[in-house]
């Protein structure tokens, strides 16, 4: 286990077993993400991504929120008083983490949502190629209710996830919605009731733990760039992408799955996978 005690403020680390698990640190606001806690959260995504120990990453928060969305106090009043080029530089910190370097991440992601989401949250929210909500959990788009549109990329992000009825739905209102329904809405994978949110997210992180890293990770850059391009650009792309994944890949996991499946008939792909050595 490996820890990074003390060594951030908004936002605590802490490695074990595999897994990663990264805190937003302020509950007694919500976890507002301040230029501070963006700034850190940048730093640490950065630590973790060469720490070896970590190889699953899990974001949760604090208390009783995940994230209440972007700190409107820090973030947006105190800009106020800031020069252009300040402003530019605050806002690129917030997107350098929240999904820059998330969406990219060179290791898989698993959102935790363990209780208030909103606003700005998004985007880290769906830039984590995988989520699992308490079903108490409480989302909201609520910016409406303050008099902005959405901020960052939430727009992109709950186009993305949610139909475009819904997310409009609740863009437009700024009604609250439940783990449940983010997840009959497709935002995030499932919802557990609040007690069994981390051993679920832990079994999640396990399964991923057993794949080969290298196929995990262009698979899941390949489905992300996959959606903005044309049908023939896909076609060299994730060709391309393939050819890199047998390069890449050290442990040569594709001939090792077809030997157990087509030589020592061990295994059936389809059921199970290939055993790592
Ligand atoms: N930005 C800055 N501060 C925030 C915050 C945010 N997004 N969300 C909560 N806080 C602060 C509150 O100002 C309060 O600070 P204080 O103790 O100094 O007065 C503290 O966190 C606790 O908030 P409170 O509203 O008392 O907590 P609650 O549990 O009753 O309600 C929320 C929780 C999340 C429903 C409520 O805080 C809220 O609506 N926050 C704003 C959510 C939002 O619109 N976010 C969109 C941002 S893009």
């Amino acid at each position: 286990m490996s820890s990074y005690e003390g060594r951030w403020t908004a936002v605590t680390a802490e490695v074990q077993d595999g897994i990663a698990w990264v805190t937003l640190n302020r509950p007694e606001k919500r976890n507002a993400m301040s230029p501070t806690l963006n700034r850190e959260m940048a730093e640490v995504l950065d630590a973790l991504e060469t720490d070896d120990g970590a190889r699953v990453l899990v974001l949760t928060g604090a208390g009783e929120s995940w994230s209440a969305g972007m700190d409107l106090k820090e973030y947006f009043r105190e800009a106020e008083g800031k020069s252009d080029i300040q402003q530019e530089r605050v806002r690129r910190e917030a997107s350098r983490w929240q999904w820059q370097q998330l969406r990219f991440y060179n290791k898989p992601t698993i959102a935790m949502v363990n209780g208030w989401c909103f606003g700005g949250a998004f985007t880290p929210l769906v830039a984590c190629d995988l989520a699992i909500a308490a079903d108490e959990a409480v989302f909201g788009l609520s910016e409406i209710n303050w008099g902005i549109p959405p901020g960052n990329l939430v727009s992109k992000a709950v186009a993305d996830t949610m139909g475009q009825r819904a997310a409009l739905h609740y863009i437009m209102t700024g009604e609250t919605f439940t783990g449940i329904q983010a997840a009959q809405m497709g935002l995030v994978n499932r919802s557990v009731p609040r007690q069994a949110l981390r051993g679920e997210v832990t079994a999640l992180a396990k399964k991923l733990l057993e794949k080969n890293p290298t196929v995990l990770r262009i698979t899941k850059h390949g489905f992300k760039r996959c959606r903005e391009l044309t049908w023939h650009q896909n076609e060299d792309y994730l060709y391309a992408k393939a050819d890199q994944c047998y390069q890449r890949d050290q442990e040569k996991g594709m001939a090792e799955g077809l030997k157990q499946f087509l030589d020592e008939k061990s295994i059936k792909p389809g059921l199970q996978s290939y055993r790592r050595g």
